[in-house]
């Protein structure tokens, strides 16, 4: 199963991600946490990246396109992914779709994660993620350690600022929204999932959505 998580920054894709894959026996691949990777690394395709997701700016498709291109044919994504705001523009859809195609597979479905713009700001203000293995936490401060991979020490996103959230949400709407349109004329299945409500019950809406 290829499923693409998509919807506004802070919806819930890296907190629901994990929980579908478990449950989808696949592993997940999310760009935000492979470009903040190779930004802790100061790898090129780090130093591209940090100017644009500081001011919570997308990254240029090119980028994006060449980590797809150079990931989703690794064996470990063979049998299926969960694709974590992997596509977030039209280009980014088209190219998805060729390197998918290239594999002989494709996207079996789209959730898009609903949610309001006053609960997105609550829940990124309040959000501390691990800088190691990237989990996203509320109500854990700055530089207690993950009690997730128990290593790494939580840290404040520098897009978790508002100027930032700000710009993301309107990124949002302007750049990333209208690829649900493209994927509805693609003929990809698109669910609206309503991501109010605890951790629990959005996974359940997801897996309903997907049959399971
Ligand atoms: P990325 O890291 O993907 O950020 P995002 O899309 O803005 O999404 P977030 O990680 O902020 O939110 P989320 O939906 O994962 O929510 P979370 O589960 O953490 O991308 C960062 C940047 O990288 C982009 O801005 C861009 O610059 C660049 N980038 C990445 N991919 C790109 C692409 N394809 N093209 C171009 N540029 C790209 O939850 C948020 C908080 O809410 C957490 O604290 C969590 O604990 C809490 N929470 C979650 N669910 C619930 C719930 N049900 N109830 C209460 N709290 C909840």
């Amino acid at each position: 199963m290829n499923i693409l998580l998509f919807g506004k920054p802070g919806a819930g894709k890296g907190t629901q991600a994990p929980k579908l894959a478990a449950a989808l026996k696949v592993p997940t691949l999310a760009t935000g946490d492979v470009l903040r990777g190779a930004i802790r690394a100061g790898t090129p395709l780090g130093l591209k990246a940090k100017g644009y997701m500081d001011r919570g700016d997308l990254v240029p498709d090119d980028v994006i396109l060449g980590v797809i291109g150079e990931t989703l044919g690794r064996p470990e994504y063979a049998n299926g992914v969960i694709l974590d705001g992997v596509v977030r523009t039209v280009p980014q859809a088209e190219g998805m779709k060729r390197v998918l195609s290239t594999l002989k597979r494709k996207l079996e479905a789209v959730l898009s994660f609903d949610i309001n713009n006053d609960e997105i700001v609550k829940r990124l203000s309040g959000r501390t993620v691990c800088e190691a293995c990237q989990t996203p936490y509320t109500g854990h401060a700055a530089g207690e350690t993950c009690a997730t991979c128990g290593k790494g020490k939580l840290v404040r996103r520098k897009d978790d600022e508002p100027d930032a959230i700000r710009n993301r949400l309107d990124v949002y709407e302007k750049q990333t929204a209208p690829v649900l349109d493209w994927y509805k004329r693609d003929g990809v299945n698109v669910a609206t999932i309503d991501a109010s409500g605890s951790v629990d019950d959005v996974s359940k809406r997801a897996l309903k959505a997907l049959g399971r």
